[in-house]
């Protein structure tokens, strides 16, 4: 058999995209398949994500499964895992959570912004303690959680959008932190704005001057950034980051670096 590329060796066999339906989730399983990677498909939509499989199996003969799924239900997380079976998941992008609210924090219930809270924190955190576990046995893997600059401060409007991302983005720094020395690599993409149908939606139905034509970054490039980025972690801020001399993310790291030691103090360095 011949010797997988280090990418592969590192990520492979399988890559895991929960919320790969359309968007950045469809351009990162694209990408990855023409890496071949073989891919685990993950939205609530069943024809779009069988479509995307019989476009990445007749492009670039890799193995696709299919796995529709609200990833807003309790227990999720482990119903994918039984369904993935023995399948090797090598990196995990969880990429599903932008906000299908977008209301002032009363405007929408308790139940609502519930199921925003299961998507973007309690399935993140089972996703990765799940796909982690294996990953750090193996001592390779990656773990992109797809986050946004609202994880940065408050936004009116985007209460619990800003609460959850926040949440990813602690988790995922500090998974980077525990797991980068062993062989497991960790990377929040922080995105400001992306051109995807959500974003396309939302931006029509707030009546949004220029909704369909307004210019914004390519899902594409945003995902060629975040594997790039992938080894180095723990955040990597859109655009900012792509800038020359932009230090948004060696700034994130620096922190957790700089308060990892000094939490060591008191809780010890194991
Ligand atoms: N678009 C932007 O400008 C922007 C800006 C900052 C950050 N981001 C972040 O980038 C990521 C992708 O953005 P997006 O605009 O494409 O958002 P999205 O509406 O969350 O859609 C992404 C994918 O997730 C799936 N999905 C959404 N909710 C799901 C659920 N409950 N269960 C299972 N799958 C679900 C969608 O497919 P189905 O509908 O078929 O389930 C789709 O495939 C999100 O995490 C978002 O927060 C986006």
């Amino acid at each position: 058999m011949p010797e997988q590329p280090p990418f592969n060796r590192q990520y492979g066999p399988w890559a895991l995209i929960a919320g790969a339906s359309h968007g950045v989730g469809a351009a990162f399983a694209r990408a990855l398949a023409s890496q071949g990677l073989n891919c685990v498909l993950v939205a609530r939509r069943e024809p779009a994500l069988q479509a995307l499989r019989q476009e990445l199996v007749d492009t670039y003969a890799v193995e696709v499964l299919v796995i529709a799924a609200d990833l807003s239900q309790a227990g999720i997380a482990e119903r994918i895992q039984a369904r993935i079976a023995e399948r090797e998941i090598g990196l995990l992008i969880y990429n599903a959570g932008g906000d299908p609210f977008l209301t002032r924090f009363l405007a929408s219930s308790i139940e609502q912004w519930s199921s925003l809270l299961r998507l973007n924190s309690q399935t993140v955190m089972e996703s990765c303690h799940l796909f982690g576990q294996p990953m750090l046995e193996r001592q390779r893997g990656g773990v992109i959680l797809v986050g946004s600059q609202a994880a940065l401060g408050g936004i009116r409007k985007l209460a619990m959008y800003c609460a959850t991302k926040a949440f990813m983005l602690n988790l995922g720094e500090a998974l980077w932190a525990e797991w980068k020395d062993r062989g497991v690599h960790v990377l929040n993409l922080l995105i400001g704005t992306v051109d995807t149908p959500t974003m396309r939606d939302a931006m029509v139905r707030l009546g949004v001057t220029d909704a369909l034509t307004m210019a914004l970054p390519s899902a594409e490039d945003i995902v060629a950034d975040a594997l790039r980025q992938l080894p180095h972690g723990p955040t990597f801020i859109h655009p900012e980051d792509t800038r020359d001399g932009a230090q948004a993310g060696q700034a994130r790291r620096a922190h957790v670096l700089e308060k990892t030691a000094e939490a060591a103090v008191f809780i010890g360095t194991d």
